[in-house]
C-alpha cells in the first residue's frame, strides 16, 4: 500500500475523509428507514451494517490503536459490524446481518458522526503518524468499496419488491415522456453499434502490477513479469442487444456453450436471462435502480455471471480476457468513463456507429466490471500484510475469478488500471459485464 508521509497532507486526507463519508450518506438520502434495514439474501447486507461497518472500520484499525484517549460509546459493536477479520475477535454470522433491527439506524449514523469526529480530531493531533495517514487512506478506499456494495445490495432488495419500487425515479420517469419514448424507440434497432472491432496487440514479455507511491491494494502486488501470446481485446462492451441474440439463439437451453459447472447452475436455478432481466407482455424488461424499463439493446449488458460471460463467449466463437491481457490493454487509456459520480445508476450505450479512433478501446472503466478468464490467485511473491489488515485480500484468493475497469457504481478515485476485484463464478448481483478477448 502507498504511503502519505509529509505531516501538511493531513489536511488533504481530512478532507478527502470528509468528502468520502458525505458521499455515503448522499447515496442514502433517497431511502426510507424501512430500505436500511432488509437483507434479501446471503450476499446482501442492509444498508444501516454497511453504514455501522465502515465507521467500525475506522474505530478498529484507526481509532483504537492510534488514537490516546479515544474511548468507544459501544463496545458491543466491534463483534456486531466485524465482516470477516477473525484476529479482531468472532464476527457476527454474516447471513443474519438481516435479523438486527438494534442499534436502529438513527444510533448508526450517531455512531457515524462520533467516529468521524474521533478521526478529524486524531488526524489534526501530533499523533497522526505516517501509519494513521495510511490507514485512513485505507479506510477511504474501503468506505468507497462499500458505496458500490450499497448500490449493488439496494438494487437487490428493491427488486425482491413486485411493485419494482425505484431506488430513485430517474430513468424510469423519463421513459415515460413522449420524447423519451421516441428516443428509447429508436434505440430498439437490433445490434445499434455494429460489431466489435477487435484491438490487436503483440505478444511480448510484459510487466503487470502495481508499482509507484500511489495507493493501492496489497493483491495488485508485487509488479511482475509476465508473457503474454498475441491477442485481440474487443474495442466496446457486449451490450443487451449482443446478449439477447445469444438468448434468443437457445443459449441457454445448450449444455454446449456452457461449462459443466455453469450449466449444473443454470439448471439447478432455471436461469434463462440476466439477472434483472423480465418478460413483462412479451417483451424484455430490465429492473434498475431507476425501476423497471423496457430493455435498452444499446446499454452493455450487466448482470451476468462468469458461467454466462463464458457462454456468451464461446457461443460467439471468441473468449474472456486474461487479467493481464486487460491490464496491458488498459495502459494509457485515460480514467474516464461512467462513474458513480456521474448518477447514471446503469451502464451507458456508447453513440451508435462508435468505432473509436487510434487503440479505440472504450468504456474500459466504468459501466460494468468486465469478466477475466483468470482466477483471482496471489502474484508471485505476494505477501499479505501482518496482522488483522492482512485478512482484507489474501484470504479470499480461492474459488474467485477477477473482473476489471470499475463499473457505474465505482468511484472515479478508487479504480486503477491495476485494480483487481473479484466474485464466485456464479455471483450476478454485482455489476458485472463483458469485453470479449480472442487469439490474435
Ligand atoms: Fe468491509
Amino acid at each position: 500500500m502507498g504511503t502519505i508521509h509529509a505531516p501538511d497532507q493531513a489536511a488533504k486526507l481530512a478532507a478527502r475523509f470528509r468528502a468520502t463519508r458525505a458521499f455515503t450518506e448522499k447515496l442514502c438520502e433517497p431511502l426510507e428507514t424501512e430500505d436500511y434495514v432488509v437483507q434479501s439474501m446471503p450476499d446482501v447486507s442492509p444498508t444501516r451494517w454497511h453504514l455501522a461497518h465502515m465507521t467500525w472500520f475506522f474505530e478498529t484499525f484507526v481509532l483504537r490503536p492510534f488514537a490516546a484517549n479515544y474511548k468507544p460509546e459501544h463496545d458491543e459493536f466491534e463483534f456486531l459490524f466485524n465482516s470477516y477479520y477473525n484476529a479482531v475477535g468472532k464476527p457476527f454470522p454474516r447471513t443474519k446481518r438481516g435479523f438486527l433491527t438494534r442499534p436502529t439506524v438513527r444510533q448508526v449514523y450517531a455512531y457515524r458522526k462520533a467516529v468521524d469526529a474521533g478521526i478529524a480530531a486524531l488526524l489534526e493531533s501530533d499523533q497522526a503518524t505516517p501509519e494513521v495517514f495510511e490507514r485512513v487512506e485505507l479506510g477511504i478506499h474501503h468506505e468507497q468499496q462499500h458505496q458500490e456494495l450499497v448500490l449493488m445490495d439496494l438494487k437487490h432488495v428493491l427488486s425482491e419488491n413486485p411493485l419494482n419500487p425505484a431506488y430513485r425515479a430517474g430513468a424510469a420517469r423519463a421513459e415515460a415522456t413522449p420524447a423519451a419514448a421516441t428516443r428509447a424507440a429508436a434505440q430498439k434497432s437490433p445490434a445499434p453499434q455494429g460489431a466489435p472491432r477487435f484491438v490487436p496487440f503483440d505478444a511480448d514479455t510484459y510487466e503487470i502490477g502495481h508499482e509507484g507511491d500511489a495507493f493501492s491494494y496489497d493483491n495488485e502486488s508485487p509488479r511482475h513479469k509476465t508473457y503474454l501470446r498475441a491477442y485481440a481485446l474487443a474495442h466496446r462492451l457486449v451490450t443487451n442487444g449482443d446478449y439477447l441474440a445469444f438468448l434468443n439463439d437457445g443459449g441457454y437451453e445448450n449444455a454446449v456453450h456452457w461449462l459443466s459447472e455453469g450449466w449444473a447452475t443454470v439448471e439447478e436455478h432455471a436461469w434463462r436471462a440476466p439477472l434483472y432481466w423480465r418478460l413483462v407482455d412479451g417483451a424484455w424488461h430490465e429492473y434498475t435502480l431507476a425501476g423497471l424499463v423496457p430493455l435498452d439493446l444499446a446499454r452493455p449488458v450487466c448482470h451476468v455471471s462468469y458461467f454466462e460471460a463464458d457462454a456468451f463467449a464461446r457461443w460467439s466463437g471468441r473468449r474472456l480476457p486474461t487479467e493481464a491481457e486487460w491490464e496491458v490493454a488498459s495502459r494509457g487509456v485515460a480514467i474516464d468513463g461512467n462513474f458513480v459520480e456521474d448518477e447514471e445508476l446503469q451502464p451507458r450505450a456508447l453513440p451508435a456507429g462508435s468505432a473509436g479512433t487510434g487503440s479505440g478501446l472504450q468504456q474500459m472503466f466504468g459501466d460494468v466490471w468486465e469478466w477475466t478468464q483468470s482466477s483471482y490467485a496471489a502474484y508471485p511473491g505476494y505477501k499479505p500484510a501482518p496482522g488483522a489488515i492482512g485478512e482484507y485480500n489474501g484470504k479470499f484468493m480461492c474459488n474467485q475469478y477477477v473482473l476489471r475497469g470499475g463499473s457505474f457504481g465505482t468511484s472515479r478515485t478508487h479504480i486503477r488500471s491495476t485494480y483487481r476485484n473479484f466474485f464466485p463464478a456464479h455471483s450476478r448481483w454485482m455489476f458485472g459485464g463483458i469485453r470479449l478477448a480472442d487469439d490474435a
